[in-house]
């Protein structure tokens, strides 16, 4: 018998342009807080069409600077999506707030209409996820929070160079974030930055990164201004993360060319799985090709079986995980998010995959419910 073909999830290439640039940063000091990093942000800021970026070791501890930097804090709700990443809930809650999860729209994201459900008058921000790529739908979520003097952060650890109705996500609320931690562009390690067209509030950010101190670059002051953390990256992760930011709009191209090919092909087939659409207007990112279907643990399963790796983003929704108990009502209160649970099931469609690979993923799920 054949060995199956094999077809995994692969978050990146390591090439001779990246080999060359880690051993001549190795050659270099400062080993963080250094020139990488400062053009990293300078680079991410301009290619999200923003004013400044603030790199920090994570994007979960972007998103801790840009709830720090705003002041959010205890006796604030803060309302986020339970179909995310626990890191949300953990960055509220680690600056003392209150987080109010909410139920999602089919697509996995937020919407005004959900948020309006739970506004309260503690509200004092909203975290909207642009799930896999997709871009929330942000002009009513935008004009809500602007009604009632909402903070908008917006989680776009998934969606770097995403657009919504022409304008890059990240760059829409007062901070936006993203994650490198194999996302849309990879560090081969863990980084994030949050960005905002607001200077003051990227040097709050940028101070509170490193213990609260008044820092320029290269003019350390140590004076603890703010009640800071270290949060920093290395240089590095910096250098990595610049070369793969010249290579994103080949990787999203590739993504989007990918994604529209498994869909045409999985419709062909007369598979009964729902294919992840496009927005009217937005330009996802397609990080995650996400299918819902029916009996996804058996197709799992069957596609393992033959070489196809897939994944679960995510498998329990916040209100399920134990840790959070206490931020839940119960499932009931989220029946989308519940059928997203037993249905989500995400494809290979990195950028490395060939039309043979394409054609095989969707021969095999169509192989499992012909079965
Ligand atoms: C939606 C979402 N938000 C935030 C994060 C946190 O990013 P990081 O892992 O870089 O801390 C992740 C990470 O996977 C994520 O998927």
């Amino acid at each position: 018998m054949t060995a199956p073909r094999r077809v995994e999830q692969r978050l990146t290439v390591i090439d001779d342009q990246i080999r060359n640039k880690v051993l001549e940063v190795l050659e270099q000091t400062p080993y963080y807080a250094g020139p990488e990093t400062a053009a990293f942000e300078r680079e991410v800021a301009a290619y999200c069409e923003t004013g400044c970026g603030v790199a920090a070791n994570s994007g979960t501890s972007a998103l801790l600077l840009a709830l720090m930097a705003l002041g959010v804090g205890s006796g604030d709700e803060v309302i986020l999506p339970t179909h995310t990443f626990v890191s949300v809930l953990e960055s509220v809650l680690a600056v003392g707030a209150t987080p109010v999860l909410s139920d999602v729209e089919q697509d996995g994201n937020l919407s005004r209409d959900i948020v309006e459900r739970h506004l309260s008058g503690r509200t004092r921000a909203l975290i909207p996820v642009h799930m896999y790529g997709h871009p929330v739908e942000m002009d009513p979520v935008l004009e809500l929070a602007r009604e009632r003097d909402l903070l908008v952060i917006e989680d776009a650890a998934h969606a770097l160079g995403a657009r919504y109705r022409g304008r890059r996500v990240g760059g829409l609320g007062h901070v936006g974030f993203f994650s490198f931690a194999g996302k849309s562009i990879t560090v081969c390690g863990q980084a994030g930055m949050a960005v905002t067209g607001a200077a003051e509030l990227a040097e709050t950010m940028a101070s509170l990164r490193v213990h609260g101190w008044r820092q320029r670059l290269g003019n350390v002051w140590h004076v603890a201004e703010h009640v800071g953390l270290n949060l920093r990256t290395s240089e590095l992760l910096s250098a990595i993360g610049r070369l793969n930011l010249t290579r994103l709009d080949g990787w999203t191209a590739a993504r989007t060319a990918n994604a529209t090919q498994l869909s045409a092909l999985l419709a062909e087939r007369e598979v009964p799985v729902e294919i992840p659409r496009a927005r009217d207007g937005c330009e996802p990112g397609w990080l995650h090709y996400v299918i819902r279907a029916p009996q996804r643990d058996e197709l799992k399963a069957f596609l393992a079986e033959r070489g196809v790796e897939t994944n679960i983003h995510y498998r329990l929704p916040l209100h399920r995980q134990p840790a959070f108990a206490e931020f839940s009502p119960g499932p009931q209160a989220f029946p989308v998010a519940e059928g997203l649970l037993r249905e989500i099931l995400t494809l290979p469609s990195h950028p490395w995959l060939s039309g043979d690979d394409l054609h095989y993923i969707a021969d095999m799920v169509a192989a499992f419910y012909r079965s």
